[in-house]
């Protein structure tokens, strides 16, 4: 670790430190959770445990049998019936707490709003019946590409109140990408808006997914959120394209919440897999409500009358679904939503937020904490951070540098921090200390949550006591995906199989300590971590080579000082095509257009072959030892052992970018 005078001496004496941090006494004294003892009841009997969790939600029916398990096929509060949107908002103001804030909205241009816990179910309701009217049915998808709006968790939870799915697509995604996702999970009603804010300036949102729009013959209706107050060009197609302004003011302000079966499903969100086709994750109703009201809780450590909580993430990644959107509304508490990024307009933007609204409780990703080291610890000095109690850290591994420059610099020394380890597919938090309990060390999840199991193993499926494999996770649990959607098949064959039919295959490699503790590494599949966000290699490589210029393309994630991960892609062009740097510019810009932004490659290098196996695999291992200059292993079954050696030259000349 190179050392950063920014840190000041402090940190710098932290960071070699094996030194363990206890959770302090007074923090035990107030958690939700103090007594180690949780672990063994919840050991003891799991199911007993996550139905004592089921049951401080309000259900319309209760279920019959807790947990129906036929691996990989598991049913979560059999019988049960309840609306998931009902739980979230109805039940807190029928309870008297209607004025409490569900969200303090702070826009990227300065603009606020308060949103309470009965101004939210207005809205739901009344967007429910639009909803209705544009011929939405249970079963139904709906697909939300938003910004961070309050419109955004309103949408979503108008489509829980009337038994719709939602597909959340995160606003960086291209035009293209809404459309693959629209197209494959059958979206008949998409909600967008007319442009996002960047840096003060709307960038056209409907306008821009017009083309794409036209070719999804299932799409019958456009609703558009005025975000801008009419600053963007917003094309309207007659008959398909409506304003939601003008559907909420025609509504019906009334819209019961029906209740609806527990394994009715809630959402599908699609995540980056193997292949270039994204995978629609599908959760349902009851298990996943129940799994992100206990992680939310017990992790958090909330309290909803006095915390204000503020998850930095983005509505439209899991973390978003599970950790803004149910889990906090579920708990009844107050939270932050803001729309714009860490440094507009300037630089302290995040801790004059936490300022200015006594925040609590800060969950954000090491990317950011990265980021915020970058720009020194002279600038979160400026503002007055001490309401900050809790940390949490999700995405990615997370340093023990960085780990420690948030607990001494933003924390003050004092905040336990809670590394939580979980997926799109886990769908609740699994791995991660609880903070009047767990000692934490830096750069560990720790422990499983009480009654999840979950072991690192060999490739052979074998348990390691200590040292380092496969994570697996050998239990069901509620929060878990049921499936993916329309493709059973795919879901067991990729989660299910490997260590056996019981056993779930994560796709991360992990390593266990001496104590128990789980270091989670990163991805053994082909997938990419960038500043915490999931991309498939073979996707990327589909958007290169959809390039006419492109012959062949190869992906590999190079590990990032800043981002975790970046992507370097080696490019074979046509014979007839010519390396330039306007050609570097263009396929960066046309990956940007067939995924998203957050998908551009870093680095293309130009290789003239890619090495392969005889039976015509790219090696990919070997060019990410190429690429980070690391020996090279056997090249033996390479088809042409000499490209490695031409590759390793263009690199080392600095032919790239
Ligand atoms: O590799 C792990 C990494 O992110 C993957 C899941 O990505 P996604 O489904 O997009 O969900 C991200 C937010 C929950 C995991 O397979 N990951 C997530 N959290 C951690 C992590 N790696 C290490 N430590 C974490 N705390």
């Amino acid at each position: 670790m190179e050392g950063n005078l920014q840190d000041g001496p402090d940190v710098e004496a932290l960071m070699h430190t094996e030194e363990v941090f206890e959770p302090s006494d007074d923090f035990k004294a107030q958690a939700n959770f103090s007594d180690p003892s949780v672990y063994e009841r919840a050991e003891a009997d799991p199911q007993a445990w996550w139905e004592s969790w089921a049951h401080k939600l309000d259900w319309a029916k209760p279920w019959n049998t807790v947990l129906d398990w036929d691996a990989p096929w598991a049913k979560w509060f059999v019988g049960g019936e309840l609306n998931v949107s009902h739980n979230c908002l109805d039940r807190h103001v029928l309870a008297g707490r209607g004025e409490k804030v569900a969200y303090h909205w702070i826009g990227e241009d300065g603009d606020t709003r308060t949103i309470t816990y009965a101004g939210l179910l207005a809205t739901t309701e009344r967007f429910a019946n639009v909803l209705k009217g544009l011929g939405v049915k249970p079963g139904d998808t709906v697909g939300i590409y938003l910004p961070m709006v309050p419109e955004a968790p309103a949408a979503m939870l108008a489509c829980a109140r009337i038994g719709a799915v939602h597909n959340v697509v995160f606003g960086g995604f291209s035009a293209e990408a809404v459309r693959e996702r629209m197209a494959t999970s059958h979206a008949q009603v998409l909600i967008t808006a007319d442009a996002t804010l960047r840096r003060g300036e709307p960038l056209p949102m409907k306008a821009s997914l017009d083309d794409a729009l036209d070719t999804l013959p299932d799409m019958r209706h456009v609703v558009v959120v005025d975000r801008t107050g009419g600053k963007a060009d917003t094309p309207m197609t007659e008959g398909r394209d409506v304003w939601w302004h003008e559907q909420m003011e025609a509504a019906e302000p009334s819209c019961p919440a029906e209740p609806f079966d527990s394994e009715h499903p809630l959402f599908v969100l699609y995540t980056s897999g193997s292949t270039a086709k994204p995978k629609g994750i599908q959760h349902t109703s009851g298990g996943y409500l129940t799994g992100v009201t206990a992680t939310y809780s017990a992790v958090f450590d909330i309290k909803p009358e006095t915390d204000v909580y503020w998850c930095a993430a983005d509505i439209g990644w899991v973390t978003g679904h599970s950790y803004i959107v149910y889990g906090a509304l579920a708990n009844g508490a107050t939270s932050v939503l803001y729309e714009g990024a860490p440094d507009y307009p300037h630089k302290g933007r995040f801790w004059e937020i936490i300022q200015n609204y006594g925040v609590t409780i800060l969950y954000t990703a090491p990317t950011a904490i990265r980021t915020f080291i970058k720009w020194g610890r002279e600038i979160p000095a400026g503002y007055d951070l001490s309401s900050l109690r809790l940390l949490g850290s999700v995405g990615e591994p997370i340093n023990p540098r960085a780990w420690l420059w948030y607990r001494e610099v933003i924390g003050g020394g004092h905040c336990p921090i809670v590394d939580t380890w979980w997926q799109t597919e886990t769908g609740q938090i699994m791995i991660t200390p609880l903070p009047g309990i767990t000692a934490t060390k830096p750069g560990s999840a720790t422990r499983p949550f009480p009654g999840v199991s979950a072991a690192v193993v060999t490739h052979n499926g074998e348990i390691v006591e200590e040292g380092g494999g496969f994570l697996t996770l050998r239990r069901p649990w509620p929060g878990m995906a049921r499936t993916i959607y329309m493709d059973p098949d795919r879901f067991q064959e990729t989660y299910w199989t490997r260590f056996g039919p019981e056993v779930y295959d994560v796709g991360d490699a992990a390593r266990i300590d001496e104590d128990g503790y789980f270091w989670v590494l990163g991805r053994t599949d082909d997938v990419i971590n960038v500043s915490g966000h999931r991309l498939s290699t073979m996707e990327v490589e589909s958007a290169l080579v959809s390039h006419k210029g492109v012959a062949e393309a190869a992906v590999i994630g190079q590990s990032d000082e800043q981002t975790g991960q970046a992507i370097t892609a080696f490019v074979t062009l046509e014979s007839s095509v010519e390396q330039s740097d306007e050609l570097l510019a263009e396929l960066r810009e046309h990956v940007a257009e067939k995924i998203g932004k957050l998908a551009r490659p870093k680095r293309i290098i130009w290789s003239d072959e890619l090495p392969k196996t005889r039976s015509g695999k790219i090696m990919r291992r070997l060019l990410r030892d190429i690429a980070e200059g690391r020996e090279l292993g056997d090249v033996t079954t390479l088809r042409d052992p000499a490209v490695v050696g031409m590759i390793a030259e263009r690199i080392q000349a600095g032919d790239e970018d």
